[in-house]
């Protein structure tokens, strides 16, 4: 499909995102032919850039991107010439707007993408309105951080639902926008097998990872006032734990997508007070060796305080307190400069109610299915099977697979294109509603409260290992594993 023509605003169209993530993925679309051709990016900053800079600055930026691998010529010189730039300085002198108005094409689909701090996203919003920018057809897209707790949340979408109808609004989680998770949706609404298992009758617990080896590199100055919990578990993790838990919506549609979920928002269980201790485990990285190469602990990457107590790694237990999922743990863990990368979602069953086959009911891995995001695209489901041999029956945990790469010979698109596709599309399905976000907020806020009340401080685990001893205590207590220890 080819998007509607329409000019995409760029606020930060010069920062590290846009660069990094949005203009590579664009150039995408662009090559496989899904930009109209009339389409234009148009990006803001402060940075009085020209347009031939910012060309150049974006030709690297897409030569340089993994997924990028060969650039052809003439598609990226027809993608450049897509590009402009303009000089706004938001809550500055009014000149930049004049311009900004001046650039943009009347009549035609406008989407403004707030790739900024969620501090400005209020007046850049108040200055496109003022401005006269703001049209029915045009759309905001905002970036995480939406807020770092309730109150601020509710404050940016208060700033920002001023001027933006919600139907307007585009909250971005990239990892909505991965293949993936996606595909859990049709592996479980599409097939009629796991459907009848989905529930605590069959399902043992439920493990939801996303471990990564980098650190937090330059970002110390964002992160020391995020941390882990605020930085993935509440988007991205709670995201893919409703997606995971969610009912069966009627149909694939905006509301009812993000009905169901917000109802595995609402039935969290509340941790709070003494269960906070109990049912979460904070870490910190140290020093340590991460996949042959030496790296220094979080407390010495530069910009930062030293004494800081901002946890890099979270692991905790939920329960979705419903009649589906009333008693089945969901374990949540995400961490940066763990040992390896890997983002998956693992769904442990039951073992049988009655075995004819003694000593093999528990074998390690046995009956579980592993959804997995990165770094390899695919579903696993390991079941038990007889070992071929006429001697004494012997059973062994097998694997089904599905891998992505090797199934469908195509390249999977990064996140960012498919949400930005969705975007200009003016679909907004694999985005986060208002109501979701402040709900994921509500159950985050007493966690993290009821940290900062604490003597305790986060544990240090060293670069490159699993992680916290903590971690292994949490889910080792009940008798169950990690899923890369079975
Ligand atoms: C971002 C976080 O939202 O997600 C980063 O701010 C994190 O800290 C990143 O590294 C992980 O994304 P992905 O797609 O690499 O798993």
């Amino acid at each position: 499909s080819v998007s509607r023509p329409t000019d995409l605003v760029v606020f930060g169209g010069t920062g590290d995102l846009s660069m990094r993530k949005l203009l590579p993925s664009l150039y995408l679309l662009d090559r496989d032919g899904h930009l109209d051709g009339s389409t234009r990016i148009i990006a803001v900053s402060r940075d009085g850039l020209t347009d031939a800079d910012l060309r150049d600055k974006a030709a690297s930026a897409v030569r340089g991107h993994q997924a990028v691998q060969v650039t052809e010529p003439d598609v990226l010189a027809r993608f450049l010439e897509r590009l402009s730039h303009i000089t706004v300085d938001v809550g500055g002198d009014a000149s930049g707007w004049a311009d900004l108005v001046a650039a943009l094409t009347p009549d035609r689909d406008r989407v403004f993408y707030l790739a900024v701090p969620p501090m400005i996203s209020g007046g850049i919003c108040r200055g496109l309105s003022d401005a006269g920018l703001v049209t029915p057809e045009s759309r905001v897209v905002m970036e995480k951080p939406l807020g770092r707790d309730l109150a601020s949340s509710q404050e940016v979408n208060d700033e920002v639902g001023a001027i933006f109808t919600e139907r307007q609004i585009y909250r971005i989680d990239h990892y909505l926008g991965k293949e993936t998770v996606q595909n859990l949706l049709v592996l479980r609404f599409a097939n009629v097998f796991l459907e009848p298992l989905w529930n605590s009758r069959w399902i043992d617990h439920v493990q939801i990872t996303a471990a990564e080896t980098v650190g937090v590199g330059g970002r110390r100055g964002y992160y020391d006032g995020s941390g882990a919990m605020r930085d993935m578990v509440q988007n991205h993790l709670l995201q893919l734990l409703c997606l995971t838990a969610m009912e069966p919506p009627a149909n694939y549609d905006r509301e009812a997508v993000r009905d169901e979920k917000l109802k595995v928002l609402q039935s969290l269980r509340p941790l709070t007070g003494d269960q906070v201790i109990e049912d979460t485990v904070r870490g910190q990285y140290g020093g340590g060796v991460v996949q042959g190469t030496e790296v220094s602990g979080y407390l010495d990457e530069p910009g930062g305080s030293p004494a800081s107590t901002t946890e890099t790694f979270v692991a905790l237990r939920a329960e979705v307190a419903n009649w589906r999922w009333a008693g089945v743990p969901f374990y949540l863990r995400t961490g940066k400069r763990l040992g390896h990368s890997r983002s998956e979602i693992v769904i442990r069953f039951r073992e049988v109610p009655h075995t004819i086959f003694p000593g093999t009911n528990s074998l390690p891995g046995a009956g579980s299915l592993v959804i997995s995001l990165q770094p390899d695209e695919g579903i696993h489901l390991t079941m038990l099977a007889k070992t071929p041999g006429a001697g004494a029956l012997r059973l062994r945990p097998v694997p089904l697979e599905l891998s992505f790469a090797d199934t469908f010979a195509t390249r999977s698109p990064e996140a960012y294109e498919r949400l930005l596709m969705d975007v200009l599309a003016g679909d907004s399905t694999l985005f986060m509603r208002r109501d979701e976000v402040e709900a994921a907020w509500r159950w985050v806020d007493p966690i993290i409260e009821a940290w900062n009340g604490l003597s305790t401080t986060p544990e240090t685990y060293p670069a490159g290992s699993a992680g916290p001893a903590g971690a292994h205590r949490l889910i080792g207590r009940t008798g169950r594993t990690w899923h890369e220890e079975e």
